[in-house]
């Protein structure tokens, strides 16, 4: 019989994961349960996942253009990284260095300094800046497993320096294997000018900002396109009826909706982001039980970040357990930033998320995913191993999703492919 051709056949993979849904994310119970293919295959063809089986199998079935021997390890889809905000100019250790002397991040905000800062700092870059300065971190994530990154806007804060922000973005986007996936944030922070007059700031957003966004983003079919516009609901940023406005006048212009909730104080964002059908919530810190419950009912992702309360030094962790319990999706992000969370690496997140949450490996790994990739709407193409999608995928030297956990602080990525294609390597351990 002729073999069928491939472009790239990976086999003697140890442990291959394959994170396969049906339609929808893993929720609840279904959330732990496991997918695991031992002695495993996979064939690659035009970027797409042909094939996934045994490697006797697909040995036989496949003449592939290139084979790479996976030796024995883990395989798992790329890391989908649902919630960051990534693209910024300058840093702010110092402020690091005041919060353990004991200043909290709302006292910092409330002085000019965190979110402010930094928008200072992005409005003063160019565009080539802001590129030059975001790269090494998506250099950073990708070798650290993530093969499509959420990046959101949210330091330009005037019209022109959100467009820019979502100018970097493509470009940074057309330049590096992973694949962005640009959301709006003009509601990050009321910046200064605005201080005095919060209201007038969601005018702006709501009658200027949004549609010039929504101009943007019909003017350039082809670029990573902000599908999402996002709301920092939270005491000090967007009260919750700030926050409806601009998400209602956003889904009138098109937009999916996320909502960054219950970061420090619960207002009622959580309810909001499952009465308007938000794609994610995140956050989910402060949120009370009985909201718990009803997003956990929802179809709306829960987007745990425990980079941020590890970042802070804060013990209180997203109820993750509880979420799932109840019946709910969790999805795990970095949030990388410069204030809260300065940090790239999903691994690090589950290994976090399985001591600070109690939620296991195998849940982590579906979180990080499948579940990610349904928290930024495109758990059709990626986030899974299953024949049709895109095949990024992630060699790790070690040998089950648990040893992701178990173990933290060194990289168990050995290979990123991204669209079939190998994007990255780890060199050889001296
Ligand atoms: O998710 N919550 C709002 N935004 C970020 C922090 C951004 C910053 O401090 O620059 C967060 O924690
Ligand atoms: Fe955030």
């Amino acid at each position: 019989m002729e073999r069928e051709p491939a472009d790239l056949l990976i086999t003697h993979v140890g442990r291959l994961i394959t994170c396969a849904a049906a339609d929808g994310p893993k929720r609840g119970a279904a959330q732990h349960e496991i997918e695991a293919i031992h002695d495993a295959a996979i064939a690659v063809g035009s970027g797409r996942i042909l094939a996934v089986g045994l490697t006797e199998a697909l040995d036989g079935r496949f003449a592939p253009a290139r084979r790479i021997d996976a030796a024995g390890g883990l395989v798992t889809p790329g890391f989908v990284d649902p919630h960051t905000h990534a693209c910024y100019a300058g840093d702010r250790a110092d402020e690091f260095e005041l919060r353990i002397a004991g200043a909290t991040y709302q006292q910092i905000m409330a002085a000019g300094g965190g979110i402010m800062r930094t928008v200072r700092a992005t409005r003063a870059a160019s565009v080539e800046q802001l590129v030059a300065e975001t790269r090494p971190r998506l250099d950073r994530m990708l070798a650290h497993g993530t093969t499509t990154v959420e990046i959101k806007t949210g330091y330009g804060l005037t019209t022109e320096d959100e467009l820019k922000m979502l100018d970097a973005l493509a470009r940074l986007d057309a330049g590096h294997p992973i694949s962005i996936v640009p959301t709006f944030l003009g509601a990050h922070a009321i910046p200064a000018e605005y201080r005095d007059n919060p209201d007038a700031y969601v005018d702006m957003v709501v009658d200027e900002m949004l549609p010039a966004v929504a101009r943007w983003r019909d003017a350039h079919p082809g670029a990573p396109v902000p599908r999402f516009c996002d709301v920092f609901c939270e005491t000090g940023a967007f009260s919750l009826e700030q926050s409806r406005r601009i998400l209602e006048r956003a889904r009138e212009l098109g937009f999916e909706l996320k909502i960054h909730v219950d970061e420090f104080d619960p207002l009622g964002g959580t309810p909001l982001a499952v009465e308007l059908g938000a794609v994610s919530a995140d956050h989910l810190v402060a949120t009370p039980s009985e909201h718990v419950a009803l997003l956990a009912r929802s179809a709306t992702v829960a987007i745990a970040l425990p980079g941020t309360p590890f970042g802070l030094g804060h013990y209180h962790f997203t109820p993750g357990r509880a979420i799932i319990d109840a019946g709910g999706a969790l999805a795990l992000a970095t949030d990388c930033n410069p204030g809260t969370s300065v940090c790239e690496s999903i691994p690090l997140m589950i290994a976090l998320a399985c001591r600070a949450m109690r939620i296991t490996p195998a849940e982590a790994l579906h979180a990080a995913t499948i579940n990610a990739a349904y928290g930024i709407g495109m758990g059709h193409e990626i986030g899974s191993l299953q024949p049709g999608k895109r095949a990024d995928l992630l060699i790790h030297d070690v040998p089950s999703e648990t040893h992701l956990a178990y173990r933290f602080g060194s990289n168990p990525v050995k290979m990123v492919i991204k669209d079939g294609r190998v994007v990255w390597e780890r060199g050889a351990l001296p």
